[in-house]
C-alpha cells in the first residue's frame, strides 16, 4: 500500500517514527508521468532500504519555457497505480505553496558547471532544480536518494550540492533505461509524432558511433534533428536535440570508458 502524504510536516512526523525504530529510507524525487526509468529507481531503492518514499512535484521554477510547463503531463492516478505495483511505501505530493512558502526568494545557484550545456540552453533551469532538490532532500531525511544517469548534468550538480552543503543523504546514480531501439525513456517521448518516434533512436546511435562530438552534431543535423549541443566532458558525450518541438537529451560513455 502506498500512503499519500501532502505536507512536509506530516512527512516529518512519519519519518521521526521510522528513525526511532531504526528503519532506513530511500527517496526517489520525480515530476510524475512515471515510466520504466522511474520504476528502475524505485526498485533499486526498495532493494537497498527498509522504506521507499517517492515524490511527485512538477517544479515550476525549473521550467524556463512556460509552454513546456503547461504541457508537462500530469497523470497522478496512473502514477499511483505504478507505485502500488512496485510496492513504494509513501508518495509525497506537496502543493506549490507548501514547498515555496518563501516565493522562491531563497535559491541555490551553482556558478560553473550549471552554465554549460543544459544550463546554457535553459537559463535558470538548474537554479530551479537544485533549489527544489535541496528542499526535497531536507524534508525527506532519507539515507539514500536515487537519480538517473539519463540527466547526467543534473546528477553531477546534485552530487556537488550535497557535498557542498553537507546534506546527510547518499546520492545513488542509476543507469539509463532505454527502449529496445536505444531511445532513452522520457516522459516527453509521448509527445513525439509517429514519424519522429521512428527517427528518435538515431540520437542515441549517432552519439555512440561518431568519433567526435562535431561529427555527431553534423550527422544528427543531416538526419533531421535540430541540435542544441553535443559535447564531450569527463569521458562522456552529452547531447540535446529537438525533433518536431520535442526536446530530447541523452549521454553515453566515450568508447573505452565506462
Ligand atoms: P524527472 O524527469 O521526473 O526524473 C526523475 C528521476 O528519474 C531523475 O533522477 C531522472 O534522471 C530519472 N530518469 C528519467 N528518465 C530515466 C531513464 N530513462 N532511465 C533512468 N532514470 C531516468 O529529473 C527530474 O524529474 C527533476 O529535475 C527532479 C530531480 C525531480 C527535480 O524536480
Amino acid at each position: 500500500m502506498t500512503a499519500i502524504i501532502d505536507t512536509p510536516e506530516a512527512w516529518r512526523r512519519e519519518r521521526h517514527l521510522q528513525v526511532r525504530t531504526g528503519l532506513s529510507l530511500g527517496f526517489v524525487p520525480t515530476m510524475g508521468a512515471l515510466h520504466d526509468g522511474h520504476r528502475s529507481l524505485v526498485r533499486r531503492s526498495r532493494q537497498e532500504n527498509d522504506r521507499t518514499l517517492v515524490s511527485i512535484f512538477v517544479n515550476p521554477t525549473q521550467f524556463d519555457d512556460p509552454g513546456d510547463l503547461a504541457k508537462y503531463p500530469r497523470v497522478v492516478d496512473e502514477d499511483l497505480r505504478m507505485l502500488r505495483e512496485e510496492g513504494a511505501d509513501f508518495l509525497f505530493l506537496p502543493g506549490e505553496t507548501s514547498l515555496y512558502a518563501d516565493g522562491f526568494r531563497y535559491r541555490v545557484h551553482e556558478s560553473e558547471r550549471s552554465t554549460v550545456m543544459e544550463g546554457a540552453h535553459r537559463p535558470g533551469h538548474f537554479d530551479g532544480v537544485l533549489t527544489v532538490v535541496l528542499k526535497l532532500l531536507s524534508i525527506a531525511g532519507a539515507d539514500r536518494a536515487y537519480f538517473g544517469e539519463k540527466d547526467w548534468q543534473q546528477l553531477d550538480l546534485v552530487r556537488g550540492m550535497v557535498e557542498a552543503f553537507f546534506v546527510p543523504t547518499a546520492i545513488v546514480p542509476c543507469a539509463t533505461v532505454r527502449e529496445p531501439d536505444g531511445l532513452a525513456l522520457s516522459s516527453r517521448n509521448r509527445r513525439l509524432s509517429a514519424a519522429d518516434r521512428e527517427k528518435a533512436p538515431a540520437f542515441h546511435r549517432l552519439l555512440s558511433t561518431s568519433s567526435t562530438a562535431g561529427e555527431a552534431s553534423e550527422r544528427l543535423r543531416e538526419s533531421g534533428f535540430a541540435v542544441d549541443y553535443v559535447e564531450d566532458h569527463d569521458g562522456r558525450r552529452l547531447g540535446a536535440v529537438r525533433l518536431g518541438g520535442v526536446r530530447l537529451i541523452d549521454n553515453v560513455p566515450l568508447r573505452g570508458q565506462s
